[in-house]
């Protein structure tokens, strides 16, 4: 480190609070304060700012309808669509050579759609969709990673008025499976393969493994060729290729079907506390008004920025902040195919550079990637055409938010620590740019007209610098509707801690943790249930120890979280071999490709510890809390509380000794 870097990090460790620069308010598009009292004074009639943004087929007659709370309703009576929102209207209003879409594939080559050219994509596809057979409200499965034509096909499912359902690519066969049939979906579009740190992997071996575990009937699967002759496959009976079918159906136009304002959008799998994921409905009007507003109002979004988000599509993250919000703002939206380290490990800085990108939103996981990795990337590159940095999916420790200040933004962007959810939808607690001062490790404040809290385990709110839980105590239009098909687990997964339904007060409960200071900034302590965030993903233990105990030999295990350095948290395996098996690397290596197999490289376990018993307290709950100690490495206190507090210090032992 030089002498100036060091005196530059002595002065950051101990500033906390960050002015937005100047050279950013002077351009926000949100700069006057007042913004909260009048959100706060028109509410829910301040919603109508969002509404705004969009282009409505038929005016909404009501902004919010709770009569039947918490299954609230939001822009009720009015009509529209998604796809002509993202897409014809910036066409008609002539934008349509501006770019929509700048694709950079892992190999280094790059393909561009402007609107106009995105427009006659979508409609193509739509026109073959509606051609196989999909009418409106059939579920359409998305199972692709980053490359356009997901983007593409959300957007003509959304036109023809098909709710999609995207399944993230990295994730199982069985988890393709389980959600086809949640959803009851009976098509699906999927591509052959993709690249990742330039080999080619295949992906329809998957997908067709996948399939097998569906329990109905599925008509058609369109697939993609991605890699050409880098894989060769056979097509199955009902399974067409993408360019051949859309090929059909060039040059056709599909009419945007008008979409009752909660009609749904789209399904969002997310983990939960049981072993069964929730699918999470979001609509066409209040999701999609909610993404534009705080595209506009947090990333500062404008239709001639060049703006990326580096998440993949195949998370809420991509969904809101990739495609529908920024489309919708009718902006260049960056996608990335690959791996932020090949070719090496300044990849990213290289894209920023050459796509002159003003907006860059990522994850703390990558920060803190990127922080070990060393300033020296980053240096190789211009990227003085970056205005404002935003993170999303888990705390951001100070440490990496000035790191991320400094060697990304040089001190002169403003950053957003966004805190919101699969559930939310879009953002809900984070500072506005243009408005707010900064607290590295502080999301920052609710936005305007979101009434969050942080309560004790009454639903008192918590003084300045105690802890409890983050609570939402009014509704927003970005949030979910229900979970698919299961109003009642809807209801219980997240009304039922704080409520008072005989008054018919509804507190939505995102079961985090969290901090609030003298200024009304909260700082999210990370989740209360049993889910574990691995860089910035949600995994479900149950979901996990249910892989876990599938695996032969193994007669119960726990699966916890413990610290890691770059993934925030990793999964940690503790198991207990059945009578007869023994503990060894065999059995080991089986419980992770166990996990593997059911979920997903995500959720591959940092490590897999046997022992003989699990610790349990006299009632017989598993102690997780001990065992995360142990993972993290932490200070164990006092465990006399156990039912068999010996058990403690043989796994700990063995984890120590790995
Ligand atoms: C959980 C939601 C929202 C898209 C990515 C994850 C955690 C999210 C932050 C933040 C601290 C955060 C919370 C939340 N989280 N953003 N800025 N600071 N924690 O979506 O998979 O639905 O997970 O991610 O624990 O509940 P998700």
């Amino acid at each position: 480190m030089s002498q100036d870097d060091a005196s530059l990090e002595a002065r950051l460790e101990e500033q906390e609070a960050f002015e937005p620069p100047e050279s950013f308010v002077e351009q926000a598009n949100v700069t006057d304060p007042g913004i909260y009292d009048e959100f706060e004074e028109n509410w829910p009639e301040c919603w109508e700012h969002a509404a705004d943004l969009l282009s409505w087929d038929d005016e909404y007659d009501t902004v919010l309808e709770d009569g039947n709370a918490p299954f609230y309703e939001w822009f009720t009576g009015g009509r529209l669509n998604a796809s002509y929102n993202c897409l014809d209207r910036h066409v008609e209003d002539g934008a349509g050579d501006s770019t929509a879409i700048e694709w950079e594939g892992e190999l280094g080559e790059t393909r561009t759609y402007s609107y106009a050219e995105l427009l006659d994509e979508v409609g193509d596809f739509a026109a073959t969709l509606r051609n196989l057979g999909v009418d409106e409200d059939d579920v359409v499965t998305l199972y692709m990673p980053m490359i356009p034509e997901l983007p593409i096909a959300m957007l003509a499912c959304a036109r023809i008025g098909a709710p999609h359902s995207v399944v993230f690519a990295g994730f199982s066969a069985d988890a393709l499976a389980t959600r086809m049939n949640s959803a009851d979906s009976e098509y699906l579009v999927t591509c052959d393969g993709y690249y990742r740190r330039g080999d080619a992997l295949d992906h329809i071996s998957k997908t067709n493994e996948g399939l097998e575990g569906v329990d109905h009937e599925v008509s058609d699967v369109v697939v993609v060729d991605r890699l050409g002759d880098d894989l060769k496959h056979d097509l199955g009976d009902n399974q067409h290729d993408y360019d051949e079918l859309v090929a059909d159906h060039e040059g056709s136009s599909v009419e945007p079907v008008s979409r009752d304002a909660e009609d749904m959008l789209f399904l969002m799998y997310t983990s939960g506390t049981t072993g069964q994921p929730k699918g999470v409905k979001h609509t066409t009007g209040g999701y999609l008004a909610y993404t534009a507003w705080t595209s506009h109002a947090v990333l500062d979004i404008e239709a001639d920025d060049t703006y990326w988000c580096s998440a993949d599509i195949g998370w809420i993250t991509g969904h809101s902040y990739i495609v529908y919000g920024p489309m919708a703002l009718g902006t260049t939206t960056v996608m990335y195919e690959g791996t932020p380290d090949y070719p090496d490990k300044d990849r990213l800085w290289e894209i920023v550079e050459r796509n002159e990108v003003d907006i860059f939103y990522t994850a703390p996981t990558a920060i803190r990637a990127f922080m070990k990795w060393g300033s020296e990337y980053p240096d190789q590159h211009d990227l003085s055409s970056l205005r404002l940095l935003g993170t999303v999916g888990e705390p951001i420790n100070p440490r990496a938010w000035k790191w991320y200040y400094t060697n990304i933004g040089d001190e002169a962007c403003p950053i957003v620590d966004t805190w919101w959810q699969t559930e939310t939808g879009g953002m809900m607690i984070t500072t506005l740019p243009g408005v707010n001062i900064m607290k590295p490790g502080s999301a920052g404040p609710p936005l305007p007209g979101i009434d969050a809290r942080v309560v004790d385990a009454q639903g008192e709110e918590v003084e300045a610098g105690q802890a409890g839980y983050v609570t939402v105590n009014n509704p927003w239009p970005g949030m979910l509707r229900t979970l698919y098909n299961n109003d009642e687990r809807f209801i219980n997964e997240y009304w039922q801690e704080y409520s008072d339904e005989e008054a018919d007060k509804w507190v939505y409960f995102p079961e985090d943790g969290a901090k609030i200071d003298d200024d009304g900034y909260i700082t999210i302590l990370g989740r209360v249930d049993d889910v574990i965030n691995v860089s910035g993903h949600r995994l479900g233990t149950m979901e996990i120890e249910s892989a876990v105990v599938g695996v032969e030999g193994v007669a119960e295990a726990a699966v916890v979280g413990g610290e890691h350095e770059v993934k925030g948290e990793a999964v940690y395996v503790y198991a207990i071999p059945e009578d007869g098996y023994e503990p060894t690397d065999d059995l080991q290596e089986r419980v992770v490709d166990g996990v593997l197999d059911s979920i997903g490289p995500i959720a591959k376990p940092e490590d897999v510890i046997f022992t003989p018993e699990l610790p349990k307290t006299r009632s017989g709950k598993i102690m997780r809390r001990l065992l995360e100690d142990i993972a993290s490495g932490n200070d164990l206190g006092n465990t006399s509380t156990l039912r068999n507090p010996e058990v403690v210090d043989d796994i700990a032992d063995q984890v120590s000794s790995d």
